[in-house]
């Protein structure tokens, strides 16, 4: 049977809290690639235990990886950069997770057996031909029907490296040519529109791998060397702000509440949920910033919003926010005035259609949007926006971020709500359901 939850009252409990959330996806799942073809036994604390980590978890044990867990601690045991043993015909499944998918079929780009890479219903539905492309010019050969999983890899003899221009703004395909850069003797450059740079952080301050990169006006530069083996190493993974942002925004749209978010990483490609809701209105902090390795963390310090305003936003922004529009157009729906968003091609192209997902719940709620040009949305606010009705949220694809923007909505503008696929925040964030039942929300399984 299909889990649903109900919710049917506000948020009122919490005065003051100082909590902590799972660990970085991005991050958890670039440490267990990039452990795997390390030399040696590296560790992780407070890695993220999510579905997405699992999978990547999952399909590298498929690889002949040893992968241990001793309390929060995760043991890699890696073979090097050409260690990988397999089995002919080899069937990786990465789940939900597109950063599995698309990074590890470049991990494979020289197969020297085919491996057949697929994912779930939702990754199904995500374009691959934005890797495949760029790592077909390394030289690798792929099979796939227009260009989703499954993908077939089928290797290559010889690899070169490339050039490329990378113009979606998407960490995954730079991170892709990134690694794939790593098995080709000669220098890969890549040119890329802005987007999250753990990757290339992870190459230069954990990996030691020789690596430039170059910030221009429109791009950022990235020379990779390849071929150099590297040494196993540690990494404590801070607090994922995607995740954190769920309860900034629940204790910014809720009244008369302090929250105090222990240890999050604060990386610039990644805060841009924070700008956008400080020019809102909003008054979030850092606290006790501090650097490792190459990463800012920081205590995020934020406070119930008195008044909230609309946004014209600079789509320069974009890319620093992408996971996070979801609550940010329920910010919107709460903000005075006309609020505008552009450029957002890529919103649908997530696990689900987020853009189009936005629209349902703001519409459910009853909001005014409307679809502009190039990608848009114009968002009508309501500051004094209260539910009663009943709202019904389903058939989303079990998209986690559609999941928990409409617990938040639920927990902060009231009404009875019946939310579908109630496993799904289980992907990215597993104890969310746990941490806003500890500030006293009443959340019915
Ligand atoms: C991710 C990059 C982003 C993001 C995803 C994780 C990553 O995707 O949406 O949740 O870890 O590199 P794109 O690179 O496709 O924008």
């Amino acid at each position: 049977m299909k889990k649903i939850i109900s919710i049917n009252q506000k948020l009122n409990n919490f005065k003051k809290k100082n909590i902590t959330v799972d660990g970085d996806k991005s991050l958890s799942i670039r440490f267990i690639l990039f452990a795997s073809i390390s030399k040696g036994k590296c560790v992780a604390l407070n890695i993220l235990k999510s579905e997405d980590v699992i999978s990547a978890i999952n399909c590298l044990k498929k690889l002949g990886i040893k992968i241990k867990f001793k309390n929060n601690k995760c043991e890699v045991f890696g073979k090097g950069l050409f260690g990988y043993s397999y089995k002919k015909n080899l069937i990786l499944n990465a789940g939900n997770s597109g950063t599995t998918a698309r990074l590890l079929t470049s991990i494979l780009i020289d197969a020297k057996k085919k491996i057949k890479i697929t994912g779930d219903a939702s990754l199904k539905k995500r374009d691959m031909n934005r890797i495949i492309k760029p790592l077909s010019k390394f030289g690798a050969k792929f099979q796939s029907k227009k260009g989703k999983l499954p993908i077939i890899i089928n290797g290559s003899k010889v690899l070169r490296p490339i050039n490329y221009t990378e113009n979606l703004g998407s960490a995954q395909c730079k991170s892709a040519v990134m690694i794939a850069a790593l098995k080709t003797f000669g220098i890969t450059k890549i040119k890329s529109l802005p987007s999250r740079n753990h990757t290339e952080l992870m190459f230069k301050n954990v990996l030691k791998i020789p690596i430039k990169t170059k910030k221009q006006k429109k791009y950022e530069l990235i020379n990779i060397k390849g071929l150099k083996e590297f040494e196993s190493f540690n990494y404590k993974i801070p607090g994922d702000i995607s995740s954190a942002s769920f309860l900034i925004v629940l204790t910014l749209l809720s009244r008369d509440k302090t929250l105090i978010i222990k240890n999050v990483n604060i990386n610039p490609s990644r805060t841009g949920i924070i700008d956008i809701l400080n020019l809102m209105g909003g008054k979030i902090k850092f606290i006790n910033k501090k650097k490792y390795k190459g990463e800012a963390v920081a205590d995020i310090f934020v406070r119930s919003a008195k008044k909230l305003k609309s946004i014209k936003l600079n789509p320069k922004l974009n890319s620093s926010a992408i996971d996070e529009f979801l609550l940010i157009f329920l910010v919107a729906s709460k903000c005075k005035g006309i609020s505008i968003f552009r450029d957002l091609k890529e919103l649908n192209k997530k696990e689900s259609k987020r853009l189009d997902w936005g629209l349902k719940i703001l519409n459910l709620i009853g909001i005014k949007t409307k679809k502009i040009s190039n990608h848009g949305i114009k968002i009508h606010g309501k500051p004094e926006l209260d539910l009663y009705k009943k709202y019904e949220i389903k058939g989303y694809l079990k998209d986690h971020r559609v999941f928990m923007t409409s617990i938040i909505a639920a927990l902060t503008l009231g009404g009875n709500w019946k939310i579908h696929d109630a496993n799904s925040y289980k992907t990215s964030f597993p104890n969310f359901l746990k941490i806003l039942k500890n500030l006293g929300a009443k959340i019915n399984e």
